[in-house]
């Protein structure tokens, strides 16, 4: 019994111990309206889409539920974001040449037809994320044939 006291108290250190690397947050621009809807004409099923799906790791806001401030998801989450946002940022769209852009929509459109975006790992914890077929199929139809400037 005495050495199980030990290892609670080993885990319990370690637990505490890791609280201490703190990642920074990605909660830099506050303003909601990306670049994105402001250079493509987006219905609003699709900022609707967009926000509840996308902008959490491809966005300068991130809006993190309580559990990401508790060490390691708070750095596994923090990576994903770091990711995401290193491949695209719909914050900041406009900084794409139209090259870029064109080819980002075809990955977007892509992506979600597969189901592959967003995670699956996200969407156990965001049901709000989750779309039907159909919804599937609008939102890649959609993207597949948007313009961009
Ligand atoms: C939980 C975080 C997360 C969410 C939510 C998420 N993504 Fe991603 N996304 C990533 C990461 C991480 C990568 C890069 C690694 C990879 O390709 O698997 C990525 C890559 C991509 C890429 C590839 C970009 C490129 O040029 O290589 C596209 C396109 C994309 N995501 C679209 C979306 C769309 C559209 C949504 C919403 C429907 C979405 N993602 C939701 C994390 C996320």
């Amino acid at each position: 019994m005495e050495s199980l006291k030990y290892i609670f108290f080993f885990f319990l250190a370690l637990f505490l111990v890791i609280q201490l690397k703190v990642p920074e947050k990605n909660q830099g621009d506050l303003d909601v309206v990306t670049s994105f809807v402001n250079n493509v004409d987006t219905p609003n099923n699709v900022k609707a889409m967009l926000t509840n799906a996308c902008y959490d790791c491809h966005s300068n806001n991130t809006k993190y539920p309580w559990y990401a401030d508790v060490a390691p998801i708070s750095w596994y989450v923090a990576g994903h974001v770091e990711d995401g946002k290193k491949r695209l940022n719909f914050t900041e769209w406009q900084n794409y040449s139209k090259d870029e852009k064109q080819k980002k929509l075809e990955k977007i459109s892509n992506l979600i037809k597969r189901r592959w975006m967003p995670m699956h790992e996200y969407l156990g914890q965001h049901p709000e994320a989750l779309m039907s077929n159909d919804e599937i199929a609008i939102y890649s139809e959609w993207f597949s044939k948007v313009e961009t400037q």
